[in-house]
């Protein structure tokens, strides 16, 4: 029986940043706000004519393949998280493989929002345990800003959410007591509706119809932030716990905590019902907001690149988000 370990990290955000100050000449909101309610300072938008979703996911596996040491041929296929796709189809993953010319290998698209990135470690984790597949580039982007109503009707989304990629090689190993050691994963369809963009989509005449600029409530993403705070802050504690049971551990096992970056607040309430110290928690919501299915890679990334991923180590991470969907994986590095 094979596991598959991850071997590089990456990650990519565009250099616009944009300050909680820049939005309150959008909208009727306040620095002071943003900040006590959610710890966000800045997040970082990036335009149409330089970036796209694939085109961040390309940057950040660009950077993830090379701390690897492998190169787009030692790739088998790519799995690619988004809610926000370059087309309306084919998926952003398409996209990607082209353009790592990666020949005929294949792609797979996952739309699981906040929790894509975790879902797709869980399905490239199943690839090379059944050994299909020796190393997969798994890869969480997102677009956020253009579609974000930034104005004061739409301030509650609007402040939230930022621009940007993570990515990850995984590679087989023989050695099970590393790597994945598992991933859960969860869905609650009934809430769909409350936390999501519900147009264009296949639910109407056309895709496109005239006024439909007018629907903003369909157009922009439409949530109900205290549901959505209260479940986050049940389900990810709870999906952590069912990964340390499955595997004979204890929170006190747990060297490094990764929870999805919604809301510092989330966060925090999580990591207080684990009883987790600090120096066992890293957040980085504060410069770049809710970056959707990149948040976990490009925390992984940063800790990386702060040489804070120390070999023997147990990583814990969990995420929630529309679906609603939500997942852990307990990562031995
Ligand atoms: N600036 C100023 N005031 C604001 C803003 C803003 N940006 N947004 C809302 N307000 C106002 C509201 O209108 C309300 O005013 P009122 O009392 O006069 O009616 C007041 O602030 C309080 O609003 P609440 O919605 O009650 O604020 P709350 O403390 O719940 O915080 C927040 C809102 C930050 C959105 C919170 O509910 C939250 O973080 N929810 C979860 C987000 C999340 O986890 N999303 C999941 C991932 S997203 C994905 O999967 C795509």
């Amino acid at each position: 029986m094979f596991s598959s370990k991850i071997i590089g990290v990456g990650h990519y955000v565009p250099e616009n940043i944009v300050t909680n100050k820049d939005l309150e000449k959008l909208m009727d909101t306040s620095d002071k706000w943003i900040q006590d309610r959610t710890g966000i300072k800045e997040r970082r938008f990036h335009s149409h004519e330089k970036g796209s979703t694939a085109k961040m996911g390309v940057k950040a596996a660009k950077i993830a393949m090379e701390r690897a040491g492998v190169t787009n041929n030692d790739i088998d296929a790519i799995v690619f998280a988004t809610l926000s796709s370059d087309y309306y189809f084919p998926g952003s993953g398409v996209l990607v493989q082209h353009q790592l010319k990666m020949g005929t290998k294949p792609a797979i698209d996952i739309r699981a929002q906040c929790s894509g990135f975790i879902y797709s470690l869980s399905v490239a984790d199943q690839f090379i345990k059944t050994g299909m597949y020796k190393r997969i580039l798994v890869i969480g982007a997102d677009t956020q800003n253009i579609a974000l109503d930034l104005t004061t009707r739409g301030r509650d989304m609007g402040v939230l959410f930022g621009d940007g990629a993570g990515a990850a090689v995984l590679e087989r190993t023989e050695d099970n007591k590393k790597g994945i050691l598992s991933t859960h994963l969860y869905t609650q369809g009934e809430f769909a509706d409350l936390l999501c963009i519900r147009e264009p989509g296949s639910g109407h005449d056309r895709i496109i119809y005239p006024d439909m600029h007018k629907n903003y409530l369909n157009i922009h993403p439409q949530m109900n932030g205290k549901f959505v705070f209260k479940n986050a802050v049940m389900r990810m504690p709870e999906a952590i716990k069912q990964a340390l049971k499955t595997n004979n551990l204890k929170v006190t096992d747990i060297d490094m905590l990764l929870t999805h970056q919604a809301n510092l607040r989330i966060s925090q309430v999580v990591q207080k019902f684990l009883r987790l110290p600090n120096e066992k928690v890293y957040n980085n919501i504060q410069k770049y907001g809710n970056t959707t299915s990149a948040t976990i890679p490009i925390l992984l990334s940063e800790l990386w690149e702060q040489g804070k991923i120390k070999e023997g180590q147990l990583y814990a991470m969990a995420a929630f988000g529309s679906g609603f969907t939500w997942a852990s994986a307990l990562i031995r590095w």
